[in-house]
């Protein structure tokens, strides 16, 4: 088996961090500081590789075994529940997931609610630990404009700092849970690469309990 590190991290500012911390952690990549467009970047001497993927496509990396570790959103991990390990709380890139309508929103409860989001799968299991119908419409993005166009009677969808949600003029009716970025590894990679596992949660463990 190949003794690499590979490392799946999100695209993006909290990926960018995230790299910061794995290199505090002792996994340095000098050329993935570079300014280019690649995505694949390779410490061969400290047996380490990173890539760039698309923060929603991390979890499949990390379950396939293409990567050993990686960082996805808690978001995604209810929403597709990969089998993955989880194995810490990175305590970044914080939200929450919850149902947001319009301010004037009366929940009918003899009717089938409508519900516009992204994450059909938390909201479906969401609805149906309160017993509730709900018609599910998958959405890819803007959610946010669902409601305002009666497309539907609330979305699901993630909450940030609220700035989305107040320029429409819509509203958070109730918070799911709340979300964070959490530390992800394939199953399998854990039993034959532990000691390197251990030493980035234990690395990046040591940073998230200083931060608190
Ligand atoms: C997310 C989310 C909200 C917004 C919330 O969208 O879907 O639209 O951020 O952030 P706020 O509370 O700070 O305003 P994202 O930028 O990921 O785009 P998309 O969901 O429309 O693809």
């Amino acid at each position: 088996m190949e003794r690499m590190l590979n490392v799946a991290l999100p695209k993006g500012r909290l990926g960018e961090k995230v790299y910061k911390m794995f290199k505090e952690a002792g996994f340095e990549c000098p050329s993935i500081e570079e300014e280019n467009r690649k995505l694949i970047f390779e410490n061969e001497k400290l047996g380490v590789r990173y890539f760039w993927a698309k923060p929603s496509d991390v979890a499949i990396y990390v379950e396939r075994g293409a990567a050993d570790i990686g960082v996805a959103g808690k978001d995604i991990l209810l929403e597709y529940e990969p089998d993955i390990y989880e194995m810490l709380d990175l305590n970044m890139g914080k939200c929450r997931m919850c149902v947001a309508g319009k301010k004037d929103f009366y929940d009918d409860r003899n009717k089938t609610l409508r519900v516009a989001t992204k994450f059909s799968n938390i909201a479906g299991n969401y609805y149906n630990s309160l017993g509730r119908d709900i018609d599910i419409i998958h959405l890819n993005g803007s959610i946010e404009i669902a409601p305002i166009l009666d497309l539907s009677d609330v979305i699901v969808d993630l909450v940030e700092t609220g700035t989305t949600l107040k320029e429409n003029n819509l509203e958070v009716i109730e918070t799911i849970v709340p979300i964070s970025a959490r530390l992800i590894v394939n199953k399998v990679s854990y039993e034959f690469k532990k000691a390197e596992i251990q030493k980035v949660v234990e690395g990046l463990s040591r940073q998230v309990k200083r931060n608190d």
